[in-house]
């Protein structure tokens, strides 16, 4: 199987189990959407009217938040469990949420110059390689639109194990290629899934090389000093798990063609 398949594999069985990222957002979540979402300022006042793209992004929470908020919403997701959970939720509240069943790295059905805002949840672990991911990301943004994401961090990704004190031990070379060693340990990897090592250089540098330009960089606390051992708020107190990035798509020059939805990329 390759990595698309295995991870919907995965993702479906996490979504039918109720995993804790299959999650929809609650009625207090609905009623105060945007500070959900970004609680940075990173998203305009209003989204009203905006055309947004909930990337790799199925579940039933970011596209309800934004949905509630105003926006049109697509959803692009690999999982049809996560994206059925999107559509459940959407009728149920009486919301629109267009729903798209795609690799986050091949959005040929999506027309180029379509969105004002895209909104990638960490999943990037997920495909082997960015390029062509913000290739595509940048091929639909409109001018000037905002790209929303959030990363594994490469040193989270390199943990292979505990030691018998429970130190993380960085095991996984920082420079490995291809799929990463299966891990168990479900207090920092998903069961199942198919995950990528991305370096920082590509992670940050490869937004740049791509007709973005990078605005804000943060990383969210995940340290709980009250966790136990097994939660994933331990292992956050001693490496960050996330990089969230805030970045805005370059304005084309005028005589740039406009119509045109190029396939970028053949898996
Ligand atoms: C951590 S979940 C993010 C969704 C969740 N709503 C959240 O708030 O975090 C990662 C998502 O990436 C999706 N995914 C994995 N591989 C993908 C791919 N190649 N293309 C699109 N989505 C993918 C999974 O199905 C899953 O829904």
């Amino acid at each position: 199987m390759n990595y698309q398949a295995t991870n919907r594999k995965s993702w479906n069985q996490l979504a039918d189990s109720g995993s804790q990222f299959a999650r929809v957002a609650t009625d207090e979540e609905c009623s105060r959407p945007l500070r959900v979402l970004d609680g940075r300022g990173w998203l305009p006042e209003s989204v009203v009217g905006m055309d947004v793209l909930c990337l790799a992004s199925g579940g039933g929470w970011q596209s309800i938040l934004y949905a509630v908020a105003g926006a049109n919403v697509t959803v692009v997701d690999i999982s049809d469990s996560m994206l059925e959970l999107d559509r459940r939720e959407a009728h149920r509240r009486g919301l629109k949420v267009e729903t798209l069943r795609a690799s986050m790295d091949d959005l040929r059905e999506l027309t180029s110059r379509s969105f004002d805002i895209v909104h990638q949840p960490v999943s990037s672990c997920y495909i082997p390689d960015l390029v062509p991911l913000y290739a595509e990301i940048a091929r639909v943004l409109r001018d000037d639109g905002v790209y929303i994401s959030q990363h594994k961090q490469p040193t989270s990704l390199q943990i292979s194990h505990r030691n018998e004190r429970h130190q993380f031990v960085i095991g996984v070379e920082y420079y490995h290629r291809g799929p990463l060693p299966r891990q168990i340990d479900k207090s920092y990897r998903e069961p199942g899934a198919t995950e990528y090592l991305h370096r920082l250089e590509d992670l940050i540098g490869g937004l740049c090389r791509s007709n973005m330009i990078l605005e804000d960089v943060r990383e969210p606390v995940r340290a709980d000093y009250n966790a136990n051992v097994n939660h994933f708020g331990y292992r956050g107190r001693f490496i960050p798990p996330y990089i969230r990035l805030k970045a805005r798509r370059e304005k084309r020059p005028p005589n740039e063609a406009t119509t045109t939805t190029t396939k970028i990329w053949t898996p």
